[in-house]
């Protein structure tokens, strides 16, 4: 048995999140998280709302509420919605939560002490109209780097690339839109990133098993044109984590808090410290996940994000906790390995929470269940490349994979057996050749899909799934247990019975990618084994002879086209 840690990005708290976020961190870890589960192994799964910085605060001042009350509100909605996806958390955290705050305050203090923070008089911009400073998010222009016309002040969402306020060209105010805007100095503390280049590129050249995404964008930042550059971590706003040397104050820096990309990847760990401290544990408890002189040595870490993260998980957060180790008190747990993700785009263009474009969290729950939307998303996850929404794929995928492969054959097996033997497990015969080969093919599909799944190859797992479904099809066909009914009522007895275990199995190896789907079966086969199917063949012996079994209702429902065409007006504007 192993020990995973599993975090998903951090959701702002501005919104709901749309099927594109979902996708691009949260659903594919859960998958992995309830996959390593499965397997036996010891699994710490996070995550947990980014509240502090410029979104909070902007989404906030539009729905006109206090940024605290707010954001209690929106944790609320967002944690409602992660459990309608089955997201299975062991713990969802909050970023402003007081862990969190004494953890970032402490890091700060660390890296203060290890010389690695240095107070530089910094030129940002006021907002005569606005009557205060714009820090990243509070003001928008043209990217210097690929013109992109809508930039922000902190990142640019197109290129990826890390930016500061003053390097937009035509900037202009978030909140008014004014571009009365001037450059004054102000005190703030920069992370000597640069000074810890060299470390940090031996440590991103040692994860040789990294997807190419993940290094490609991580060296880039590192070594091209000007490089690494030294970041400010703070800012002048009112929410967030005041700024304090661990325990004291830090003279000069009254008013200020952390930057919001300082405090948010701490909160990982925080909220581990949440959990503990939920749970009526001690410190020790999360600390053995965390920190290697405390019992984290045999963990490993696993991050997935979405590929505009990349930079601050691969450079910004490792070079805190790096920092933070300087004289070896502290070694904390870094990442060993990043999962990220391309864009899913929506019908022709991109999702998007500013614009309100796509399908977000709640509208999907609103018309079907999380199943329908896990499988799709997943099967479809943009890895290699972006990959594009269309409601007649989704349809296509939904009717084909879940209605007509697996929901079938659950549906004919348990209702050709409820006619012919009652809802029992009939007695069976010994297993013949065609049985043979379909132990030898299930298993050969079954270890692949294993691999797959432990290496994170989302698309490939789902369709080495779905083989494993057509495996079970293919074999009903081929037996037929309908006709050899009429001549031998036995045979077909051993095959219904073999095709009830393929049920169970199929639950249980099924449950990552649609957890509920894999309950109603695992319900209707009278049984709650979960074990993993090591052995397939003794996996389909499992239920007796005898054993009472339910016949399900419809597992998947297929989507007509009445309701693709409704919902694909409903969902082709704006959301307001
Ligand atoms: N909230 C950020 C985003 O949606 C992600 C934060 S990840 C963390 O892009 F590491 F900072 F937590
Ligand atoms: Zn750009």
């Amino acid at each position: 048995m192993a020990r995973i840690l599993i975090t998903s990005a951090l959701p702002y708290i501005n919104g709901i999140k749309h099927l594109g976020n979902l996708v691009g961190s949260q659903l594919p870890a859960d998958l992995f998280a309830r996959f390593m589960r499965a397997r036996g192994h010891e699994v710490m799964f996070l995550c947990a709302t980014d509240e502090h910085g410029t979104p909070a605060e902007l989404a906030a001042a539009k729905a006109q509420m206090p940024v605290a009350a707010y954001c209690a509100e929106m944790h609320e909605v967002q944690a409602e919605l992660a459990r309608g996806f089955r997201l299975s958390f062991d713990h969802f955290g909050r970023s402003s939560s007081p862990e969190n705050h004494k953890l970032t305050q402490h890091l700060a203090g660390r890296l203060k002490a290890a010389g690695l923070i240095s107070e530089v008089s910094e030129k940002q911009v006021y907002s005569n109209a606005d009557g205060r400073f714009l820090p990243d998010r509070y003001i928008e222009g043209t990217c210097p780097n690929c013109g992109y016309e809508r930039a922000r002040g902190d990142q640019c969402e197109n290129c990826t690339k890390q930016l500061d306020p003053t390097d937009l060209i035509n900037p202009r105010s978030a909140i008014s839109g004014s571009t009365d805007l001037e450059v004054r100095e102000t005190k703030h503390l920069f992370l000597r990133q640069k000074a810890m280049r060299d470390q940090l590129r031996a440590w991103i050249k040692s994860k040789t098993d990294w997807p190419v995404l993940t290094t490609s964008i991580a060296l880039k930042w590192l070594d091209d044109g000007d490089g690494l550059q030294d970041r400010g971590i703070t800012r002048d706003l009112d929410w967030g984590v005041a700024v304090r040397d661990g325990e004291n104050d830090w003279p000069g820096m009254e008013g200020k808090v952390f930057y919001v990309w300082f405090d948010a990847p701490i909160e990982y760990i925080s909220a581990t410290a949440e959990w503990a401290h939920k749970n009526g544990l001690g410190d020790a408890a999360w600390e053995r996940w965390w920190r290697d002189d405390k019992g984290a040595n045999d963990v490993r870490y696993v991050e997935f994000m979405g590929k505009d993260n990349v930079p601050f998980h691969t450079l910004s957060f490792p070079a805190t906790l790096m920092g933070a180790n300087f004289d070896g008190a502290e070694p904390w747990k870094l990442v060993d390995y990043i999962k990220s993700f391309n864009y899913l785009n929506y019908d022709g263009g991109q999702f998007s929470t500013s614009q309100g474009r796509g399908v977000f969290m709640d509208q999907a729950l609103s018309i079907l269940p999380a199943d329908y939307w896990r499988w799709w998303l997943l099967s479809h996850a943009p890895e290699s490349s972006d990959s594009e929404f269309t409601w007649e794929n989704f349809q296509a995928s939904v009717n084909k994979d879940l209605a007509d492969v697996l929901g079938n054959l659950v549906s004919r097996v348990t209702k050709f057996c409820r006619s012919k033997f009652g809802e029992v497990v009939p007695e069976g015969g010994a297993l013949g050749p065609r049985e043979e080969t379909l132990v030898a093919d299930l298993t050969a599909k079954l270890r692949n899909y294993e691999s797959l799944m432990e290496s994170m190859e989302v698309r490939k797992s789902a369709a080495e799934l779905r083989a494993i479904w057509v495996l079970g099809n293919e074999y009903l066909q081929e037996a037929a247990p309908w006709s050899t009914f009429k001549t031998d009522a036995a045979a077909a007895a051993a095959q219904v019975r073999l095709a009830l275990n393929l049920i169970r199995l199929y639950a249980v190896v099924s449950q990552p990618f649609i957890p509920d789907a894999a309950q109603a079966m695992m319900a209707a086969m009278g049984s709650d084994d979960w074990s993993w199917p090591e052995d397939v063949q003794a996996a389909l012996t499992l239920l007796p002879a005898g054993h009472a079994f339910a016949t399900p209702e419809v597992l998947f429902a297929k989507i007509t086209d009445e309701q693709r065409e409704d919902w694909q007006t409903r969902f082709a504007g704006v959301r307001t």
